[in-house]
């Protein structure tokens, strides 16, 4: 019903298998996996060798959030490094139809990103397209931010949107939050509406390294969290 999805954004870079072979049996259920640029958000991070270096540490889905512009070019090798999942932002892009189509031609799941700013008119035309809308709860470019509180209406806005899209289409797609998810806040930003939880710096961020089963609490503790949340 819910999934966890640690931004490997915060883990250690010098041993990122090791990271994500841990996070991973600590019962993460997908690696989420933030691409920058240093032109479409102000830092730099991985790009598809590093997918394609990490792919045969997991099965568990790898998803892929591009903050990169423009996003066609680097689509397909993306998908060749392994994703599972690939988002991008719509502003990012000249042709958000054509970029959809794109990802899903090369047999990957699609998804539209939303920054705390960008307006959920994007979602007008492309719902049978999309199997994934991700909302930023932070401005991108860094882990380590605090959520943003306004992003609780976003949610149940595009919560009502979701669940009448499958009430006439027959058809999920998923909705995800990244940004300032943590153990304290996860159950009430379930309630509004996500189903999809990328966590960094509370997953990567947990104590002692070197320990590694330092993980398996602190990703416990967002699902007992959850585990008290009807809708
Ligand atoms: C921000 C990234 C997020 C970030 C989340 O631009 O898209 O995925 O790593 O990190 P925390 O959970 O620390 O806010
Ligand atoms: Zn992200």
């Amino acid at each position: 019903m819910y999934r966890i999805a640690p931004s490997l954004l915060s883990a250690d870079f010098a041993c990122l298998g090791e990271e994500v072979r841990n996070v991973v049996a600590a019962g993460a259920d997908w690696i989420h996996f933030d691409v920058m640029d240093n032109h479409y958000v102000p830092n730099l991070t991985v790009g598809p060798l590093v997918c394609e270096a990490i792919r045969p540490h997991t099965r568990a889905p790898i998803d892929v959030h591009l903050m990169v512009k423009p996003v066609d070019r680097i689509i397909p090798d993306f998908a060749k490094a392994g994703a599972d999942i690939i988002t991008f932002h719509p502003e990012a892009t000249e042709h958000v139809d054509r970029s959809l189509a794109l990802i899903r031609d090369s047999g990957c799941k699609a998804g539209l990103v939303f920054n705390p700013a960008t307006p959920l008119h994007y979602l007008d035309h492309v719902l049978d397209r999309l199997d994934l809308i991700l909302l930023m709860s932070v401005n991108p470019g860094f882990g380590g931010q605090k959520f943003i509180p306004e992003t609780l209406d976003k949610l149940r806005t595009v919560r009502r949107r979701i669940d009448e899209y499958a009430e006439r289409s027959g058809r999920q797609i998923l909705l995800e939050i990244d940004g300032g998810v943590k153990v304290d806040n996860i159950a009430e930003i379930a309630r509004a509406g996500a189903d999809t939880f990328v966590a960094g710096s509370a997953v990567f961020g947990a104590a002692s390294p070197g320990d590694p089963n330092r993980y398996d609490s602190v990703i416990a503790a967002l699902r007992n969290e959850l585990s008290t949340v009807r809708r």
